[in-house]
């Protein structure tokens, strides 16, 4: 399906849809206030589709947004439209006589794209949404992504709208945690989300003085944790603070996941690390260790200014992209400005993990943190 084009080239655009996809980070709302704000202002109409991918192929969940409909949400958490991180309509489960059905739902999202007489979608999502996203672009479905995802994650783009709340989230828990470990002088073992990357690990650790922090990027060995350990409690700084990222693993070892019988969740889920290497420091250095997991609590709250700024920006230049016909294409920031990347180039799979020569690492070892790896 190809959008109808002006002289000049550039697509004639009347209506534009917009979803979000996959785990909510906050400053989605930002973005979609933007975008439809942006869109209205051009003349066009705006579409909300309700929970991500679904909402374009059942019916009922498409609802014309107003400006009346965004006023007020700049600084809410979650989304408006709703997501799921389950939507793939490439391979959409159902329950059929009671067992698991996997079908191919995207001739349904052309059909219905085309139905509701969209020129445009407007993607936002991390990369689990945005590889649907290009998927569908490849068919012909007018798309342009918003990369989005506490994890920080997504290649292409400096860095995602969500991630600097989740890291002020768990270094405001770090803060916190200080003086209940001082006062009983403990070890605690803070778990952190990221999945397969150790941006909000390392940021939040350093930011929140941890002594020890564990990235996936650099698998740990338990002796040297404990040892980190044991040199705080000998030099009578008598509590410790370690940061591990849900997706760190013992090097040799495997990552931690949990159960779930969320059968249509495509990903497995990370998590019981803190609980691990907490237990393994208490056996080893008889020394009193808690553990907690922050969990969703990091995709919750007001974003941040930053986050509010970007996700603002993202979603103004969202609209403009589609202006100009960049489909196929996902905003993404190069500081100073919004750019653009093709989605083909960006949506891979592939998670944009931290380089160990970050200079954040480099400044962290040189005060002593220690990432539980042997450093010569
Ligand atoms: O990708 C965002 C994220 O919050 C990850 O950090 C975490 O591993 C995962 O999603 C949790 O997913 P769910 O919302 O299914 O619990």
């Amino acid at each position: 399906m190809a959008t109808r084009a002006n002289r000049a080239g550039k697509p004639i655009i009347r209506r534009i849809g917009i979803s979000t996809g996959g785990g909510d980070a906050p400053g989605l709302n930002a973005v979609i206030r933007a975008a439809v704000k942006s869109a209205l202002n051009r003349g066009w109409e705006v579409v909300g589709i309700r929970r991500g991918f679904d909402g374009l192929f059942k019916p009922g969940m498409a609802k014309k947004l107003t400006a009346k409909d965004v006023a007020g949400i700049l600084t809410m958490g979650g989304t408006i439209l709703g997501t799921t991180n389950r939507g793939n309509p490439f391979e959409y489960r159902t329950r059929v006589g009671g067992k698991t059905v996997v079908k191919d739902m995207s001739g349904h999202v052309l059909q219905s794209v085309r139905k509701m007489g969209l020129d445009a979608i407007v993607c936002i999502g991390g990369d689990g949404t945005l590889q649907i996203a290009r998927r569908l672009a490849d068919m012909g479905v007018p798309v342009v992504g918003v990369p989005k995802t506490i994890d920080n994650d997504m290649p292409g783009t400096v860095v995602t709208f969500g991630y600097d709340t989740a890291v002020s989230t768990a270094t405001d828990a770090l803060d916190k945690l200080h003086s209940t470990a001082a006062s009983h002088q403990r070890t605690m073992v803070v778990e952190v989300m990221g999945r397969y990357a150790g941006w909000i690990a390392l940021n939040s650790g350093v930011a929140g003085g941890a002594d020890v922090i564990l990235i996936p990027e650099i698998p740990f060995d338990m002796d040297v944790v404990c040892k980190k350990i044991e040199d705080r409690y000998r030099r009578k700084r008598n509590f410790a603070i370690v940061v591990a990222a849900e997706g760190a693993m013992p090097a040799g070892g495997k990552m931690f996941t949990r159960e779930h019988k969320d059968t249509g969740r495509q990903e497995v889920l990370l998590g019981g690390i803190a609980q691990w290497v907490a237990e393994e420091i208490q056996n080893r250095t008889g020394r009193e260790t808690r553990s907690l997991v922050l969990g969703h609590l990091q995709r919750g709250g007001h974003p941040t200014t930053f986050d509010r700024l970007l996700g603002t920006r993202f979603g103004a230049a969202a609209i403009r992209l589609i202006a100009d016909g960049g489909f196929g294409r996902m905003v993404c920031l190069r500081p100073p400005t919004i750019d653009s990347v093709s989605l083909e180039e960006v949506a891979t799979g592939k998670p944009r993990t931290v380089p160990l020569d970050a200079d954040t690492i480099l400044s962290a070892r040189q005060m002593g943190i220690s990432f539980g790896d042997r450093v010569e």
